[in-house]
């Protein structure tokens, strides 16, 4: 039997007009416009699109957006700057700096700058440890929409045998912690683990995160699974034209989909839920910054 196949472009469609919503509400009731700076430094073409669909999707939910991008050899200490006089201006809600940054750039110094309470993708150790115990503030965007998408599939997580396969700081590590919150049993695995299509083959749920194309076969998967894939792979395509390219997920999407329960498509799937769950961390560090209580659709 073929997988349903979870539309992730509709639900972030949705989100986003709930978001819209609740903005106008912020605007109308409290005077308040969240702001959302993002930061890019250099011109990776790939990087720059996404912060371009980052800008376009904040202003269209009503909120205002602030775009800084900056040249490839811009100096630590310059970056730092702009970093305190966003954390100090009281129009801006939330910070990101788009990743993966130049690498004479210390990306652990950059993240460490943030002010906790703007850093919009929970990369701050702080918020890392908030996540970790249990309390509320932003969710790294990728993982939110994953587990947004799981809980939509799943009336209940309880007791499910989860695989994450990725241990990154930015979907891996904050994945595991939301699935232990939902009560999932989590298994991490990475390029280290050994016979990954056997542990595979346990799951009830897999998240793939690891940047690997179409890595994620049929036989590695459960009858019934919910497969997630978080992969955006770029690869050639010259049957579409010279120099032409393709986006893939780190599964391999026409075989799983003929024995898993649901799954997602890359593009179409995961991706428009993080720039979705971007603009309702936005949404989140505002009202925490004023004092109200974030939405609890938006949050976990
Ligand atoms: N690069 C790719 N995804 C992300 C993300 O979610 N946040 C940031 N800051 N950079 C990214």
């Amino acid at each position: 039997m073929s997988a349903k196949i979870i539309n992730g472009k509709n639900f972030a469609q949705k989100l986003r007009a709930h978001i819209a919503n609740y903005v106008q509400q912020l605007k109308s009731k409290h005077n308040i416009t969240p702001g959302l700076a993002v930061i890019i430094v250099g011109n990776d073409p790939a990087s720059k699109l996404y912060v371009r669909n980052k800008a376009k999707q904040t202003l269209e939910a009503g909120m205002n957006s602030f775009k800084y991008e900056l040249r490839e050899d811009i100096k630590e200490k310059e970056l730092i700057a702009l970093i305190n006089e966003l954390n100090n201006r009281k129009d801006v809600h939330a910070i990101l700096v788009q990743m993966p940054l130049p690498k004479h750039l210390n990306a652990t110094n950059i993240i460490n700058a943030i002010d906790p309470t703007k850093d919009v993708d929970m990369f701050h150790p702080l918020n890392a440890g908030k996540l970790m115990t249990g309390q509320i503030g932003p969710v790294s965007c990728t993982p939110l929409g994953c587990l947004m998408l799981l809980r939509d599939i799943h009336n209940s997580l309880t007791g499910k045998n989860a695989l994450i396969i990725g241990r990154s700081n930015l979907v891996g590590k904050p994945m595991a912690q939301l699935l232990l919150r939902e009560n999932c049993t989590v298994t991490i695995a990475h390029s280290k683990s050994v016979n990954l299509p056997n542990i595979a083959k346990q799951a009830d749920i897999i998240i793939a995160a690891v940047g690997r194309e179409k890595m994620v076969k049929a036989n590695w998967v459960k009858e019934g699974a919910t497969v997630i894939d978080v992969g955006i792979n770029r690869i050639d395509a010259p049957e579409r034209g010279e120099g032409k390219t393709l986006i893939v997920g780190d599964v391999d999407f026409d075989e799983v989909k003929e024995i898993a329960g649901a799954i997602t498509p890359v593009p179409g799937g995961v991706g428009p839920m993080t720039i979705a769950c971007l603009l309702a961390n936005t949404v989140t560090t505002t009202c925490l910054i004023n004092g109200l209580r974030p939405p609890s659709n938006f949050t976990i």
